[in-house]
């Protein structure tokens, strides 16, 4: 920030001049921790000088404490591989867990919190897992407290951009109808580079992977798992219901090909890995959700979104239409929202972390409505149109077009067919019926149209 800035900061009134001291311990000091040590060694003065709060970084818990680390740990800071000492620290007021994993990290977090400890993770895969253990942990420690421990989290969905804050505040008047958004950098950057004509997937995910864009393991990014995992943290906060993660229909981008890329461009539009949560109708009771690739019309803000950028686009009746678009990942981006949430406790800031519940009768439902785009494998013969129109009819799927690029093999060809709006029970019943004819070679792929 400037110096500007900071004189527009420190002229708000209700600020404390003498600051209070917050100690802290990061279990993790890897590419987040050291982001968070890092922004936090660099903003210590303004943090006490205007915000009023005297950060102490007191312990960072690693799994080797000899390993030489990527950042200086500040002065009185021990770099220890006890984890077990940072959980029964009594002097400590915040945890940070930036450790990963859903095992020791979990222990972290719920016994710190126990332990009346404020904590601050970016740990998506442990709050999608145990979204609801951590809710109510959180609430039994807070019933018996005036002063109620805080739990951020504002890196766990799409590192750096802040649409978990936006979501527990910002929407809190608002009904939201929809919410669409990639959240998944690596499957985008891969999606961006074959979409470019110059990539098969294996190239793209060996790039993803050097890039360092890629989980440990990539079937959680390309499966569309890491994608799942942060939108049902999304739809507990957009719509306050809780959905169990195995009960949102996920499809990753292993079935997607560079034929895809073609068609799509005829259809004036591109193909990205979207997770989706709707509602069946504005102030509707019942509400989808899936993580698949989509087509997206060049028309809609997602469909320019390349690279490993992540971005969410909310529809509500008050704000209508909102997009957020931001660095999903990397070290000082998800660092910056694990200390956005740090200073946002340290200036005694308070904020319920999954503030909206569902009303009763909202309920979920593991399938979907939409238009769909099928891509189909066949083998030239007579009376291919006429199956097809038949099939169609049977299983109740209105066709919208079929599409066509000249053949170059009789024997091994694609159509394309976009549907009308349609349930997806109707599209899979009509692709195991394609898929029982003579001419069709299998593999076919389908995917929503937003
Ligand atoms: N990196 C990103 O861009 C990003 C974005 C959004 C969210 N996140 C989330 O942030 C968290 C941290 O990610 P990261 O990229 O910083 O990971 P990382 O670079 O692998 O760092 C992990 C740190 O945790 C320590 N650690 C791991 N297991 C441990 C154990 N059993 N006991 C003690 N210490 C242990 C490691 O210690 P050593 O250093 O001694 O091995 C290391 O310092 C994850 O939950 C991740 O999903 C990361």
């Amino acid at each position: 920030a400037s110096p500007r800035a900071y004189r527009a900061l420190s002229s708000v009134p209700h600020l404390e001049m003498g600051a209070k001291m917050t100690r802290v311990a990061i279990v993790g000091g890897g590419t987040v921790g050291g982001g968070i040590v890092e922004i936090l060694g660099a903003k210590a003065d303004f943090a006490q000088k205007e915000l009023g709060a005297d950060i102490q970084i007191v312990k960072v818990g690693v799994r080797d404490a000899t390993k030489p680390r990527d950042f200086e740990v500040p002065a009185g800071c021990e770099v220890t591989d006890d984890i077990e000492s940072i959980l029964t620290d009594d002097s400590l007021d915040l945890v940070v867990e930036v450790m990963g994993g859903t095992t020791l990290a979990k222990d972290v977090v719920l016994r710190s919190l126990k332990a009346g400890k404020h904590v601050v993770t970016a740990n998506k895969a442990l709050i999608a897992q145990d979204l609801a253990e951590i809710a109510g942990t959180l609430a039994s420690v807070n019933a018996e407290r005036d002063d109620p421990v805080q739990f951020g989290y504002e890196a766990a969905v799409c590192g750096g951009i802040p649409i978990i804050h936006a979501l527990q505040r910002d929407f809190l008047g608002d009904d939201v109808s929809q919410l669409s958004g990639i959240i998944n950098g690596c499957t985008n950057f891969m999606l961006s580079g074959m979409e470019a004509g110059d990539q098969s997937y294996a190239d793209a995910l060996k790039e993803a992977s050097v890039l360092g864009y890629a989980e440990a393991d990539p079937t959680l990014d390309v499966g569309g798992f890491d994608a799942r995992s942060k939108l049902r943290i999304l739809i507990k906060l957009a719509f306050g219901l809780d959905v169990a993660e195995d009960e949102i229909p996920c499809r990753g981008i292993t079935e997607v090909t560079s034929t895809d890329f073609e068609y799509a461009k005829m259809l004036f539009g591109t193909v990205k890995l979207l997770g989706v949560a709707k509602l069946d109708k504005p102030g509707g009771d019942r509400i989808s959700a899936f993580v698949s690739p989509v087509f997206v019309p060049s028309s809609n803000v997602l469909a320019s979104i390349g690279g490993a950028t992540n971005a969410v686009q909310v529809s509500s009746s008050s704000l209508q239409n909102s997009v957020f678009v931001g660095q999903g990942a990397g070290r000082f981006p998800t660092a910056n929202s694990c200390v956005s949430d740090i200073l946002a406790i340290c200036q005694g800031q308070k904020s319920e972390p999954f503030p909206k519940q569902a009303p009763a009768d909202l309920k979920f439902v593991n399938t979907f409505n939409s238009a769909f785009y099928l891509r189909i494998r066949f083998r030239d013969r007579v009376g291919i149109t006429a199956d097809l129109g038949q099939i169609f009819q049977a299983c109740g799927v209105p066709i919208y077009s079929v599409l066509q690029n000249p053949i170059k093999d009789r024997e091994d060809a694609m159509f394309v067919v976009t549907t009308d709006p349609v349930d997806v029970s109707k599209i899979k019943a009509a692709c195991v019926q394609l898929e029982a004819t003579e001419w069709c070679l299998g593999d076919t792929f389908y995917m929503p149209i937003l």
